[in-house]
Parts: C-alpha cells; sequence; structure tokens
C-alpha cells in the first residue's frame, strides 16, 4: 500500500499545477502562510545603567541604550503594553567592582537585582529573565574564574549558584546560564530545590557558541576593553553541530526547562536541529553583531532594515523556535501592532 503521506507519490505537473495562484493575493499568502511572527514570540535584551534618568547610547549598537533602573521600569511598562512576555537584563557594572572573584554578583543590592525588583514591584505579568554568567562582574572579562590563565570549571559553578540564588531572591522569573561550564545546569536546579525555588525556570544557554558576533554585546556591557584571550575552551566550536545536541541532552537532563542556540542566524541549522530532536522550547538569541549588521547596513541604504528586520526573524519561526531574543523586540513589536 502507497503511503498517504509519502509526497513523493504525489503526481502532478504544469498546467495543473501551478503553485504561484496560492500567492497571487495578498489574503492569499496570508491565507496560506506556514509561520507568523507575533510579539509573543520575543524576548527584549536590555542594558542596566546605574543612577536616575540616565540613558547612554552603544555606539556599535546605534539605537539600543543602557538605561537606568528608573528607566528600564518605562520601558518593561512599554513592552508589557506591546506584548511582549519577557526582558533579558545585563548589567553595565561601574569597572571599580569589577574583581576577580566577581563578587559583585553575589551583592543583593547590585544593578540587575535591583533592576529586577523594580520591575517586579509594578506587578505586571512580565517575565524577568537574568544571565547566570561572571563576565560583567570580572576584573578580566571572562564568564568564570581564572586561575593561571586556566578557567576552573567547578569553582565557577560554585560561584554560579550563588549568582543564581542572589538573583532569585530579587525576584527573578528566570536563570539563564550563559556560562558553558559543564554541570552548571544541575548544580544550580539542586540548590533552586534544596531552597524551595521548585518554580523557577531555567533557560540554558545550551549551545553557545565561540562566536565573533558577540563583540558590540561586550561593548555595552564594558567587558570588551577587559576580555583578556577568547572563549573557546567553554564555549563551542563554530565547526560542530553533534557537540551542540550532546550539550542540549545534558542541560535537559540536568533539569533545563527551556534551551537556547546562539547565536542565531549564522546558526540556524543548528536551532532546527535541537527543536527537532528535543521537542522542549527551543530559542534563539539574535546577538548583537546580527543586530549590528543588520543596522549598519540600513544605515548606508544598502539594506531595508525593516524588511530584513522581519524577514531575519521570521527565519528563526521557521526553523522552529518557541521565542527569539532580540534587540529589535520594541521595534517590531510596534511594527506589528500597526
Ligand atoms: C555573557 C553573554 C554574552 C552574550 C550574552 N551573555 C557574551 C559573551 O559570551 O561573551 C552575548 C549577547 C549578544 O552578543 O547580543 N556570558
Amino acid at each position: 500500500m502507497t503511503d498517504p503521506f509519502d509526497f513523493s507519490a504525489v503526481r502532478g505537473a504544469f498546467p495543473h499545477v501551478r503553485p504561484r495562484r496560492n500567492r497571487r493575493a495578498p489574503w492569499a499568502r496570508t491565507l496560506v502562510a506556514e509561520n507568523t511572527l507575533s510579539a509573543s514570540d520575543l524576548i527584549w535584551p536590555m542594558f542596566v545603567l546605574e543612577g536616575k534618568g540616565l540613558r547612554e547610547a552603544i555606539p556599535s549598537m546605534p539605537g539600543v541604550e543602557r538605561l537606568s533602573i528608573d528607566l528600564i521600569v518605562e520601558a518593561a511598562t512599554q513592552a508589557h503594553s506591546l506584548g511582549i512576555p519577557a526582558l533579558a537584563l545585563f548589567p553595565y557594572t561601574n569597572p571599580k567592582l569589577r574583581t576577580d572573584d566577581a563578587r559583585e554578583a553575589f551583592n543583593p543590592d547590585n544593578l540587575v537585582c535591583r533592576a529586577t525588583h523594580a520591575i517586579k514591584q509594578t506587578g505586571l505579568d512580565i517575565g524577568v529573565i537574568l544571565d547566570v554568567a561572571l563576565d560583567p562582574y570580572t576584573s578580566h572579562g571572562h564568564d568564570g574564574l581564572v586561575r593561571d590563565g586556566i578557567i576552573l570549571n567547578d569553582a565557577t559553578v560554585e560561584a554560579l549558584v550563588k549568582q543564581s540564588l542572589n538573583q532569585v531572591a530579587a525576584g527573578c522569573d528566570v536563570l539563564a546560564p550563559s556560562d558553558m561550564m559543564d554541570g552548571r545546569i544541575g548544580a544550580i536546579r539542586r540548590a533552586l530545590e534544596a531552597a524551595g525555588h521548585h518554580d523557577t525556570q531555567i533557560m540554558s544557554y545550551a549551545a553557545k557558541y565561540a562566536s565573533a558576533f558577540y563583540g558590540p554585546f561586550r561593548d555595552a556591557v564594558g567587558s570588551s576593553s577587559t576580555l583578556k584571550g577568547d572563549k573557546r575552551t567553554y564555549q563551542m566550536d563554530p565547526a560542530n553541530t553533534d557537540e551542540a545536541i550532546r550539550e542540549v541532552a545534558l542541560d535537559i537532563a540536568e533539569g533545563a526547562d527551556m534551551v537556547m542556540v546562539k547565536p542565531g542566524m549564522p546558526y540556524l541549522d543548528i536551532v532546527r536541529r535541537v527543536s527537532e530532536t528535543f521537542k522542549v522550547p527551543t530559542f534563539a538569541y539574535q546577538v548583537s553583531g546580527e543586530y549590528a549588521m543588520l543596522i549598519a547596513a540600513g544605515e548606508r541604504g544598502w539594506l531595508d532594515p525593516e524588511k530584513v528586520m522581519l524577514e531575519s526573524l521570521l527565519a528563526f519561526k521557521r526553523a522552529g523556535v518557541a521565542g527569539i531574543l532580540t534587540y529589535f523586540a520594541p521595534k517590531v513589536a510596534k511594527l506589528l501592532a500597526t
């Protein structure tokens, strides 16, 4: 018997078959669209700055600003009214507070903790996602603790557990470990359970590559100038695919609720493989360098910035994501609302 879902059995040819019929009118294209982009797919990453009423431009990310906490709260309110379900906060830590042991990460009054608390005080139904990684707090710009030029895995994991509990105490809904240390998801999950935080979600940066596309982000958090060397002993080799599957499998087994692939557009093959293999909510991070490229080409008049923004985000939906972290979030959400 022929398998009814075996499309090789479909016989048909021009002129009976004309794929263009379904593309002829806008209503028809809308009707047959396989994927759509909506504000509910978006996570808005924001950079937090010390002070009040302050905004600071980030030259390598035109249109993105570091905001003081009062303005972060305003932005969160705007995000909520636009239908954006969650924010991801990253601190610009005062260089004087950056140390070898990253102790500012454990300070209950640090920037992201205060910002999280302020957002949660509004009572808005909006998720706050916080990175778990030491790079905004270390004097050397690495995500982990360093001894003699070596990134220490297990000592870093202990520090990440402390950072996680600190952030949860401030009201953070979702911990997003972005450090790529081995075993950190399991260690954080164990500590959360032990402390009675049974409902804290973990969105693991499970397949995070050692990418040159993070450059503008490091400008934004102030770690470009401090970073010594590169992150290739912990972030993944861009040459690998199967390794991503293994990393994701481990993080799910250790208790991640959601997984992420990062960067986004250059790694859509990984996004597709992960979403197909595991059937867990899979996210992609359209990182700072991807944003910067599209904006820069738009500024030169070489690309239509609005169109490439929408097309690049739809590509993630096609690849099977549950959502996208993107600096375009407010712009897209406004556009989709009109
Ligand atoms: C820190 C972190 C990075 C990003 C998110 N969390 C940078 C890095 O790993 O060096 C990159 C985000 C972006 O480029 O937009 N661990």
